[in-house]
């Protein structure tokens, strides 16, 4: 193939940029219901995926640990298969900042204290701090959020749910923008919302699986194999919540994580015990334990070779950064022209 066919075929690949906080360990529940879907989307797409530690900042954070949740954060992406000249850590690319500034001035105080992700974590910080300090930041972070995904005029950015009005706004503030230099500018970036599976707590089947809910209430990836075991032996199974007839949300949990763990014959033949009102839970745990285990011992033998070679890592990553850095400054040097700001070089 004539090099001029091939760099057609790869510009016309469409881009999706995605990102994620790094706010300390990664959970089944982030992995099967975001970050796998990352790594199956490097097969189609050009990928941006950003460690946004900048984000980080916006609600009571400690400031010692941040630099090492970001690279630990970049290990695990690496570990689960997230290639590495796909990542970059947002603040080595000062301009996603710059570009939010220019961002502050196409978006209204209104429409950033309406955001409901806004409201709920201002709610958090006053009932859970003492000095209920509330950042500006953490007003502005739906601006700069904008900036990360329209600095690579992505098309399209998975998120879930939550995200959804914070990639509106991002529609809104492009459009505004394009509105008021009078050309179609940026591309209005798509949601992706692919059907991930939502894995719940195994102690209270009722909740999503989240850190932020205690110990119990999650698994991490890395996690050592006795606790695993533990965890999904006292997961809960029938609390009565379900109607007649109706699989639990506790069974089903563990049936879903059999199957996306990658359990599939087991799955079936389980599943069949069930309808047949044969199945003994003690089973399906067993089996779900075995199967995470296979699982998390594989991510962890993977982040064990990526953390041997942690220097080399850290080289690669500041070498990506530098080559995604490129198209950011490409975009911010022509916002900085169109809306009028100096356009010389010190
Ligand atoms: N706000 C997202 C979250 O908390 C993280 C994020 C920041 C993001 N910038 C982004 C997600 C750009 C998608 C695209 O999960």
């Amino acid at each position: 193939m004539s090099d001029n066919i091939k760099q057609k075929q790869i510009s016309k690949k469409k881009s999706i940029l995605s990102c994620i906080q790094p706010t300390g360990d990664m959970h089944l529940g982030n992995y099967f219901g975001a970050v796998k879907n990352w790594v199956d989307l490097q097969k189609d797409y050009t990928c941006f995926y950003g460690v946004v530690d900048y984000h980080a900042m916006t609600m009571p954070y400690d400031v010692k640990k941040l630099r090492n949740n970001t690279w630990e954060l970049i290990f695990n992406l690496m570990a689960v298969g997230i290639k590495p000249e796909n990542l970059f850590v947002q603040s080595l690319i000062p301009e996603h900042a710059e570009l939010g500034w220019i961002f502050n001035c196409f978006c209204s105080y209104g429409q950033l204290t309406r955001m409901t992700q806004f409201k709920d974590k201002s709610a958090q910080v006053s009932q859970s701090s003492t000095d209920q300090f509330i950042s500006v930041g953490l007003l502005d972070y739906p601006v700069l959020q904008s900036a990360d995904i329209l600095i690579y005029r992505a098309d399209y950015v998975p998120v879930g749910k939550d995200q959804e009005q914070h990639l509106e706004l991002t529609r809104d503030i492009a459009g505004r923008f394009n509105h008021s230099i009078g050309k179609e500018y940026f591309v209005l970036p798509e949601g992706l919302y692919t059907e991930t599976p939502k894995i719940r707590s195994t102690a209270d089947p009722s909740r999503k699986m989240s850190k932020s809910a205690g110990d119990k209430h999650y698994i991490s990836l890395f996690e050592d194999e006795a606790r695993i075991r533990k965890q999904i032996k006292s997961a809960v199974t029938d609390t009565g919540d379900a109607q007649e007839g109706q699989m639990s949300e506790g069974v089903t949990n563990l049936f879903e994580l059999l199957k996306v763990s990658g359990g599939k014959e087991e799955y079936e033949s389980l599943t069949h015990d069930y309808n047949a009102g044969n199945l003994r839970y003690s089973d399906l745990k067993q089996a779900v334990a075995n199967q995470l285990v296979t699982l998390t011992n594989d991510f962890k033998d993977r982040k064990n070779e990526i953390v041997k070679q942690k220097k080399d890592i850290k080289y690669q990553i500041k070498q990506s950064s530098a080559e995604i850095r490129k198209r950011a400054q490409e975009t911010l040097r022509e916002v900085k022209d169109m809306v009028g700001l100096l356009n010389v070089k010190l």
